[in-house]
C-alpha cells in the first residue's frame, strides 16, 4: 500500500492514506467480500498507520520511554493487541480498561491506571493480581489508600493550573478541574512523596486538543521542577508521566510530528531525560489509523442541500455530533464498485440513521453526485469513535475490519 510520506519536513516521517488508498482498500474489501450486499457500514482499522505513529513517537522520545497509549481513544481488543505487539503500553481510564489491557496481553509494568475514582477494591486487586502496575493517584485521599500497597508503582497527578488554549470540555488544568492535585499544594505533595516508599513518580495530563504548545511545555517543566526539588531532598523519583493531549495536527495538509515539541521540551526542562519518561498519547496515535465506509441508503431531495442518509451517525460519532467542538473528517464518495467519484460537485447534508433530528455527520459538504448504494468514506476515525459507541436507538455495532 502506498502511503503519503512527508519525509522532507520530518525526521521520523508520518504517513496518512490518500484518496487513492481509500479507493484501492475499498476495492480490495469488495473483492474479498469483506464488503458484501449485506454490509451497511464497515470500520476499517489500519495497523500500518498505527505502527507508523508508534514508530514516530518511539523515534522522537529517548529509548526506554514507555508509550502507554490511551485505551479510551480506541479500545478495540485487536487494536490494543497491536499496540502491545509494538512493545508499547496501555493507559487505562478505568479498572475495566486495566482488565482489557491484560486481555490484550499487556505486561503489568506497561499498564498505567489513571481513573479519578479508583475504589479500595480496585487498588487492592491491582496490588495483588497485577504487581508492577503503575497507578497515578488523583487526590490525597487516594494516596492514603495507596499507602503500603508496595506492589504498585505510584505516581501523583498534578494539575499545573495553566491555560493551554484547548476547548473547555477538554480543559483539565483550571482551578475547578476534577483531575490532579493543584500545583499550589506542592509542599503537601512533596511530604507524601517522601513518606511513601512506593510513590516513585509524578504525572501530568494537561488536557486534550492542546492549542498552546508553549504553555504545555511550561506545564510539564513545572512538574520536572518539583521532581528536582524532591531529588535535592534525597529521593530520586523513577518516572515522570507527561500524559497525552496532542491532537493529530496538520498544516496545509501535512502532518506535524512531535520533533519540535520534544526538542522544545528538553530545552525548557533538560532534567526530564534523567527520569524514565511515560507518555499517554491517544488522539495523536489513533486519529489517522481508521476510516469508515457507510452505504448510502436514501437520498432525500425535498430540501436543499439534499440529504444522503447513511448507516452511522451519533452512535459512532458522539463527539462529532453532541459536542461543542466536533473534530473534522474529510469525506469522499465511492460508487458501489469502490470507484472514487469525481465530477461536478454539489452540497449535501450527510444524515445518520438515528431517530433524532440532530443526527448529521456533516452538513453542507461539497461532494460529487451521490446515489443510493454508493459508499460515503469518512476519514480519520481512529480516535474517540468506536470506543464511544452509543446504544441510543439500539442499532448493531459497526463491523470492524483490521486491514493488513
Ligand atoms: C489521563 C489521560 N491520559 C491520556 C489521555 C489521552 O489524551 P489525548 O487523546 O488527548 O492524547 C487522556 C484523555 O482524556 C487522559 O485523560
Amino acid at each position: 500500500m502506498s502511503v503519503t510520506n512527508f519525509a522532507n519536513t520530518l525526521i521520523a516521517p508520518l504517513s496518512r492514506y490518500s484518496e487513492a488508498d481509500y479507493q484501492s482498500i475499498t476495492r480490495n474489501l469488495l473483492l474479498s467480500e469483506k464488503i458484501n450486499s449485506e454490509t451497511k457500514s464497515i470500520y476499517v482499522y489500519c495497523p500500518e498507520i498505527l505502527k507508523n505513529r508508534l514508530d514516530h513517537i518511539k523515534y522522537v522520545f529517548p529509548e526506554g520511554t514507555l508509550h502507554a497509549v490511551a485505551i479510551k481513544s480506541n479500545s478495540h481488543l485487536e487494536v490494543l493487541r497491536e499496540i502491545v505487539r509494538n512493545n508499547c503500553g496501555l493507559e487505562a481510564a478505568s479498572f475495566e480498561e486495566v482488565l482489557l489491557a491484560k486481555q490484550a496481553g499487556c505486561p503489568n509494568e506497561k499498564i498505567v491506571f489513571d481513573s479519578p475514582v479508583k475504589t479500595v477494591q480496585e487498588i487492592e486487586e491491582c496490588n495483588v493480581q497485577f504487581p508492577g502496575t503503575i497507578i497515578n493517584a488523583n487526590c490525597f485521599q487516594e494516596l492514603d489508600r495507596l499507602k503500603g500497597k508496595n506492589n504498585i508503582k505510584v505516581g501523583i497527578r498534578i494539575n499545573p493550573l495553566l491555560d493551554l488554549d484547548n476547548p473547555g470540555m477538554y480543559d483539565v488544568s483550571g482551578n475547578h478541574s476534577k483531575f490532579g492535585i493543584p500545583i499550589t499544594q506542592k509542599e503537601k505533595i512533596i511530604r507524601y512523596v517522601l513518606e511513601m516508599d512506593n510513590c516513585i513518580g509524578l504525572h501530568i495530563h494537561a488536557g486534550s486538543e492542546i492549542g498552546d504548545q508553549k504553555n504545555h511545555i511550561i506545564a510539564i517543566a513545572s512538574i520536572v521542577e518539583i521532581a528536582e526539588e524532591i531529588k535535592s531532598m534525597g529521593k530520586k523519583l523513577d518516572f515522570i508521566d507527561i500524559g497525552g493531549g496532542i491532537s493529530s495536527r496538520m498544516t496545509a495538509g501535512e502532518q506535524i510530528g512531535l520533533e519540535d515539541f520534544f526538542s522544545q521540551l528538553i530545552l525548557q526542562a533538560p532534567q526530564l531525560e534523567q527520569y524514565h519518561i511515560i507518555t499517554e498519547y491517544g488522539r495523536f496515535v489513533q486519529a489517522h489509523s481508521a476510516f469508515v465506509l457507510s452505504k448510502v441508503e436514501y437520498i432525500l431531495e425535498h430540501c436543499n442541500p439534499h440529504i444522503a442518509l447513511i448507516h452511522v451517525g451519533a452512535d459512532l460519532f458522539p463527539r462529532e455530533i453532541y459536542s461543542s467542538h466536533p473534530p473534522h473528517h474529510d469525506i469522499f464518495v465511492l460508487d458501489q464498485n469502490g470507484e472514487l467519484k469525481s465530477g461536478e460537485q454539489r452540497r449535501y447534508d450527510i444524515g445518520g440513521p438515528l431517530c433524532f433530528s440532530g443526527d448529521f455527520v456533516d452538513k453542507n459538504v461539497l461532494l460529487p453526485e451521490i446515489n443510493p448504494n454508493d459508499f460515503i468514506c469518512i476519514a480519520d476515525t481512529g480516535a474517540n469513535t468506536l470506543s464511544m459507541w452509543s446504544r441510543h436507538c439500539g442499532r448493531e455495532e459497526v463491523e470492524v475490519v483490521m486491514y493488513r
